[in-house]
């Protein structure tokens, strides 16, 4: 069983402060049990001893009037019983309670016992004194005993505090640890909902603030796990750019080469299979373009004093994809505003705009037609592709910017095209939204861009 920090901190002062509270409770007890004897029985015996003082010689023998102060000192608001006895030496009753029994002991000297009187435990004193009178001499015994409630009140009200106290201590302890254990981690659960909250490919160094001095090590080990991580997928992408470099001139050349194959080659069959040759390479063409571009949008930078005109951008690459356009009879057109900065360098903003606009012609139905709008919207650049194709199954559109996820289409195409523009835009820090086109068919393909005046505006102010 794995128990909650806040169950063992718990246990780590519950389980030492709780002996500790009943040794020093039973301690206080004792020490106020002896305390309210010692008062209770000095009481006694003066009493004991102010009756004594009271016993007279009347005509050779022992009288005793007792005087309402001998008994007056007992007075309390627990009112108390008080019961005493005077007995001559020879056991003769001179006053008091003939029932009250006296022990043995008391001869010389003072001696307190406890015992029962009228049903009801009593605290008492037997007391003896030898009196002399002509030559004659007489032991009077005195025994005074009264009820225990004044001296429970008095050790009740010396010992209670202290437990109360003490009780009160160990809930505050039960009560403030989890209190503090909540209020000094919530940094900590702010950085857990950092992480888990982080995009996969976010791997900047995490910022705990207000963190404990004894938890720091942990964010120092997640930013160096972070930062291997970064090195390693740098790495990665770097790998990935330089193979599909690399591989640009081999498949052009091995493209002329199949080309010149097919024009000197005799035979059908050969024509056949180079031609079939020639179409793979360029399937690997298109293939190794997009994972360059892939490659070049994940490590675009993510700050940038550059502004490009998204426009002018939509504008060239529409120049550049008219043929295409026409050849499948698609009415290609552009309703952009003028002046539409944003920050970034424009040959990355065009593969985005030209993957949009290339989708947007391939998977459109001969005759079809297909709109790029760029305008503004508060503080941001808004492109929009429009078509009205057959757009996307409600069932792919969730995973369609996966890599190298296609749909059920005969066109050919790497599946990566969709990928390529998303992560784009969210380098820029943008978004892409796919939605449905005009008039309810086809696709609209809306990507948001800081704008770039509004972009230079909060990073001023950010740092100012
Ligand atoms: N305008 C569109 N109309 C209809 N379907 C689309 C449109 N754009 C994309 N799709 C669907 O989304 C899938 C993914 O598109 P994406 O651009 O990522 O890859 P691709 O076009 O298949 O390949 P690539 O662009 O890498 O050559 C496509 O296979 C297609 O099924
Ligand atoms: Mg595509």
């Amino acid at each position: 069983m794995t128990l909650s920090l806040r169950s063992r901190l718990l246990l780590w002062l519950m389980v030492p402060l709780a002996p500790f509270v009943i040794a020093t409770a039973l301690t206080a007890y004792d020490a106020a049990r002896h305390t309210a004897d010692y008062l209770q029985d000095g009481t006694l015996l003066s009493s004991a001893r102010t009756i004594i003082e009271d016993v007279q010689w009347i005509d050779g023998r022992l009288a005793v009037a007792v005087q309402p102060a001998a008994l007056e000192i007992f007075e309390s608001p627990s009112q108390d019983r008080v019961f005493y006895k005077v007995i001559a030496q020879d056991g003769r009753l001179l006053a008091g309670s003939n029932d009250l029994a006296v022990p043995p002991e008391g001869k010389g000297r003072p001696f307190f016992f406890d015992c029962h009187f009228d049903g009801m435990p009593i605290r008492a004193v037997v007391y003896s004194r030898q009196l002399f009178n002509d030559g004659k001499s007489d032991t009077v015994t005195v025994v005074v005993g009264k009820t225990q409630g004044s001296r429970q009140a008095m050790l009740d009200r010396m010992w209670r505090p202290l437990l109360l106290c003490e009780c009160l201590m160990l809930f505050l302890v039960a009560a403030l640890v989890p209190l503090g254990l909540a209020v000094e981690l919530k940094p900590l659960m702010q950085l857990k909902n950092d992480v888990a909250g982080r995009e996969p490919m976010q791997l900047e160094p995490m910022h705990a603030v207000g963190l404990p001095r004894e938890l720091q090590p942990i964010v120092d080990a997640i930013n160096q796990c972070i930062a291997q991580l970064k090195l390693h997928s740098e790495t990665q992408r770097q790998f990935v750019a330089d193979a599909a470099h690399q591989l640009c001139t081999p498949l052009a050349l091995l493209d002329t080469q199949i080309q010149y194959a097919v024009r000197i080659c005799e035979g059908a069959a050969c024509a056949d299979a180079l031609n079939g040759a020639r179409r793979s390479t360029g399937k690997m063409k298109t293939m190794t373009h997009q994972l360059l571009l892939l490659a070049q949008a994940e490590s675009a930078p993510q700050r940038s004093d550059t502004q490009t005109d998204l426009a002018a951008v939509v504008a060239s690459v529409l120049s550049e994809l008219v043929v295409a356009a026409q050849a499948r009879d698609i009415d290609l057109g552009a309703e952009c505003d003028d002046h539409m900065y944003v920050t970034g360098d424009a040959p990355i903003f065009a593969a985005l705009i030209a993957n949009l606009v290339d989708n947007a012609i391939r998977y459109t139905q001969r005759g079809g037609r297909v709109t790029a709008s760029v305008n503004r919207e508060d503080a941001w650049v808004v492109l929009r592709v429009i078509d009205n194709g057959p757009g996307i199954a409600a069932e792919l559109l969730a995973h369609v910017f996966e890599r190298f996820r296609r749909g059920a289409t005969l066109v050919e195409g790497s599946g990566l095209g969709l990928s390529i523009v998303r992560k784009i835009a969210q380098r820029h820090g943008g978004s892409v939204v796919l939605g449905s086109g005009s008039d309810g068919r086809g696709l609209t393909v809306t990507v948001k861009l800081p704008a770039w005046a509004e972009r230079e505006y909060r990073d001023e102010t950010a740092a100012g």
